[in-house]
């Protein structure tokens, strides 16, 4: 398993692969891998010749008052993993090398990085995508895979890549949950014992809203109270948002119509916590 920190280096592997009629595919992540990304990692080896993940915590999608600092972090275990699951090489640059003194370029999309996540995390999504179209400009990928867990940052980086004729199949790929349903993070490794009991709330409350979906409740301001209230069960969650969605556009929606996604995020003792399910349009999670 190779571990390149340069742009130089990673480039010249790239060209050399593509030269033998090698397809790339690529997983980009910020370390503390989980079953999550390894599942993309997986899918990733099944669908392309040579496989790159890149590793890198990266400082422009953190809000001044966020986990950058206490974000977990161990190359050893990311390498090991990423190899086991089929990657071929770890892209592991430092913050120089991404920002190089002197970079003024940053990559925006607007409107739908200013709803849900982008209302109270100012700034994330313009870090995010600056970071993914740099990662695109150096590995030079065929296929990119993306997890559903983070849907809004899915569909911030699909309509990317489609307004800027990025040439680049974007793939998404479900959401992976612990056995009890608590959504697979890197960040739940912040969570107390307590804090991850109470978290189960959340994907409670999004299979509460799939069962009233599937037995015909059409109205978003009933599925709204009950997701609400089912969260508000536990006193150790405080929740930022639950928005129920056009599952493309993000626009609000009254009723159940097409690909819907019911997304939501809340702060579990320390930890701040996203989850969602997409029903209709593709398979539900
Ligand atoms: O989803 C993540 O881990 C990050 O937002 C990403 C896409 C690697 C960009 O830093």
């Amino acid at each position: 398993m190779q571990i390149v920190s340069t742009v130089e280096a990673l480039r010249k592997i790239i060209k050399s692969k593509k030269s033998e009629g090698k397809s790339i595919g690529f997983v980009p992540t910020m370390g503390f891998l989980h079953e999550g990304h390894l599942s993309l990692i997986k899918r990733a080896k099944a669908e392309n010749d040579f496989v790159v993940v890149s590793v890198f915590v990266n400082p422009t999608q953190f809000g001044p008052n966020e986990d950058l600092s206490v974000y977990p972090r161990d190359l050893e275990r990311d390498t090991e993993l990423s190899e086991k699951s089929g990657a071929d090489l770890i892209f592991h640059p430092t913050v120089e090398v991404m920002y190089p003194e002197g970079s003024k370029t940053t990559v925006n999309v607007t409107d739908i990085t200013e709803k849900l996540c982008g209302a109270s995390r100012p700034g994330h999504f313009q870090g995010v995508t600056t970071v993914v179209t740099k990662l695109f400009n150096i590995v030079s990928p065929h296929r990119a895979y993306f997890g559903e867990k983070d849907a809004q940052q899915l569909a911030v980086i699909q309509k990317m890549v489609e307004d800027l004729n990025m040439d680049i199949e974007v793939v998404p790929c479900p959401i992976v949950r612990e056995k009890d349903g608590l959504a697979m993070s890197s960040r739940n490794v912040n969570l107390t014992e307590e804090d991850r009991k109470a978290a189960l709330v959340l994907s409670k409350s999004l299979m509460a809203a799939k069962e009233m979906i599937e037995q015909g409740e059409k109205k978003v301001d009933v599925i709204y109270e009950t997701v609400k209230s089912v969260i508000e069960s536990e006193n150790k969650v405080e929740i930022d948002y639950i928005e129920i969605v056009d599952g493309v556009t993000l626009e609000a929606i009254d009723e159940i119509e097409g690909k819907v996604l019911i997304a939501l995020a809340a702060k579990v003792g320390k930890v701040r916590l996203i989850d969602n399910i997409i029903i209709g349009g593709q398979k539900c999670c």
